[in-house]
């Protein structure tokens, strides 16, 4: 060997495989699984995946894991478990409060499912009802399961005589009380099928807000067919990349066509770069939005003036802030037939680790793009404190009420977000404050919006689970 390749061979360092302390995976499966939302597979994939993801065949000590699957109404013979022990149990909804693991003397469990599909109405009562023992259930779940250990739900919404009840959220808002919430995958089906959700929790204290009690909710038919939409849009133009977060006019299309008739009024008290008002106009509706920054407030202007041409008189934007949205709208566009909107989410833009990890961020910041909306007090985006930020935003909400008429939809465009490892459910907590006792709305189905246009990352590979989340919700809310 030359003695220069003989020098760098002795100060290399040696090769560093990157050990895989979760599960048996492949780094490609394990990129694919991290995934938020999915192609729901029949019931023995499903189950066969998150046993594959949640455990290794083996425990350090050399015995074979052990799975859990607790299930409610009929046992679903579909089920195994690849290799690993697998106990079950059945529990029926009214017996929830009262289940508990019948052996005495056992060694905990390596990974919990429980399955709440096909639980029906039955269950949208005794979580709205007796809140007291769905959370003793869970608690026998934790007893059961290892420390550290994950336990997944499986829920969906469930059709009541009301409404259509969201039983995930509720299931999974309760368990903070046991389990740390983790976060979710969105299982979607064909057609107008209710996707699975899949709660991931795990058995280490919640380090997020945890409600004492969940407000009664008011629900009513669902708004909208679509559960689920995956748009294409466009590449963002100059001006309009400019702004960290805009929408895409083809997802407010399907609303606004769904949802008005032509030459109604559209409104976004958080207008942006103008988005809703270009989607409005180009299906022949008027347009009226609210937006606080001046130099986005500028950019919609100019957006909406071109996608205008000369229909003069159809939009307007005010250069405001939405908590006097009502002073700030014209009597020329009132009433509101249909609102829809996406608030900053929470602080997100200003989360360090999405700066550090998030390549869209970084790619932002070497261009000197803006990653955040503004520096005013004023911005919803810059507000520290959750809690404050949810009953300011609802607040918000609750103003918008005052220009439409009951009936009328609200829809909000937002997402569960992760910060500093905890979990904050934005989209879960608005509809809780919103159409909750006393409310102003009631609550109309979601549309999931499914990025599928943005890119995988490998985050916490080999060591935790960390999902990509690529879902956004669009909470449909009716004017009572
Ligand atoms: C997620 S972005 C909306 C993007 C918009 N949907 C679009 O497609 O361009 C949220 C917007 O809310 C604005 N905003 C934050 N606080 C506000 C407030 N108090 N009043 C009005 N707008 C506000 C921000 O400046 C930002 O443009």
């Amino acid at each position: 060997m030359p003695t220069a390749q003989r020098a760098a061979a002795s100060t290399a360092k040696p090769k560093r495989t990157l050990e895989n302390r979760v599960n048996d995976m492949s780094w490609r499966d394990w990129l694919l699984f991290q995934k938020s939302f999915f192609a729901l597979p029949g019931d023995e994939v499903l189950y066969g995946d998150l046993v594959q993801f949640f455990t290794k065949r083996l425990a350090p000590d050399g015995r074979t894991n052990r799975v859990m699957a607790i299930t409610v109404s009929d046992w679903r013979p579909a089920i195994e478990a690849h290799g690993r022990m697998l106990f079950r149990e059945t529990v029926a909804p009214q017996d929830i409060g009262r289940w508990r693991y019948g052996e005495t003397d056992f060694t905990p469990f390596d990974f919990i499912v429980v399955d709440m599909r096909g639980s029906g109405a039955a269950m949208a009562e005794q979580v709205a009802a007796q809140q007291g023992d769905v959370r003793r259930f869970l608690d026998n779940c934790r007893a059961i399961l290892k420390e550290g250990g994950f336990c997944v739900l499986l829920s969906q919404e469930v059709e009541t005589a009301a409404g259509r009840f969201p039983l995930p959220w509720m299931l999974a808002s309760l368990a903070r009380g046991t389990f740390r919430l983790r976060d979710e995958r969105i299982g979607l089906q064909a057609d107008d099928a209710a996707p699975v959700y899949v709660n991931v929790l795990q058995a280490i204290p919640e380090n997020g807000p945890v409600h004492e009690a969940l407000p009664t909710l008011h629900v009513g038919a669902p708004a909208i067919r679509e559960q689920w939409v995956k748009p294409r849009p466009k590449p963002r133009n100059k001006k309009e990349i400019l702004h960290p977060a805009k929408f895409p006019e083809e997802l407010i299309q399907t609303f606004v066509t769904e949802l008005t008739d032509k030459g109604a009024v559209v409104f976004d008290p958080m207008g942006g770069t103008g988005s809703t008002a270009v989607a409005a106009l180009a299906t022949d509706r008027k347009a009226v939005i609210v937006e606080l920054g001046d130099t986005w407030a500028e950019i919609a202007r100019g957006r909406i003036a071109d996608a205008a041409g000369d229909a003069r008189g159809r939009w307007h934007v005010a250069h405001g802030d939405a908590r006097k949205a009502a002073k700030l709208i014209p009597a020329a566009f009132r009433p509101v037939s249909y609102t829809v909107t996406s608030p900053p989410y929470w602080r997100i833009l200003h989360n360090p680790g999405m700066h550090v990890s998030d390549e869209g961020q970084k790619a932002r910041q070497a261009k000197g793009l803006r990653t955040t909306y503004s520096e005013s007090k004023a911005d919803l985006g810059n507000v520290q404190d959750y809690q404050h930020f949810i009953d300011e935003l609802a607040s918000i909400y609750d103003c918008c009420a005052d220009v439409m008429a009951p009936g009328c939809v609200l829809t909000i465009v937002t997402k569960n977000v992760k910060y500093e490892r905890a979990q904050y459910p934005i989209a879960w907590d608005l509809v809780l404050k919103l159409c909750g006792e006393g409310g102003r709305f009631e609550y109309a189905g979601t549309t999931f919006w499914c990025q599928d246009d943005v890119g995988l990352k490998p985050f916490g590979m080999g060591c935790d689970w960390i999902s990509n989340i690529l879902h956004n919700y669009c909470l449909h809310l009716r004017v009572r």
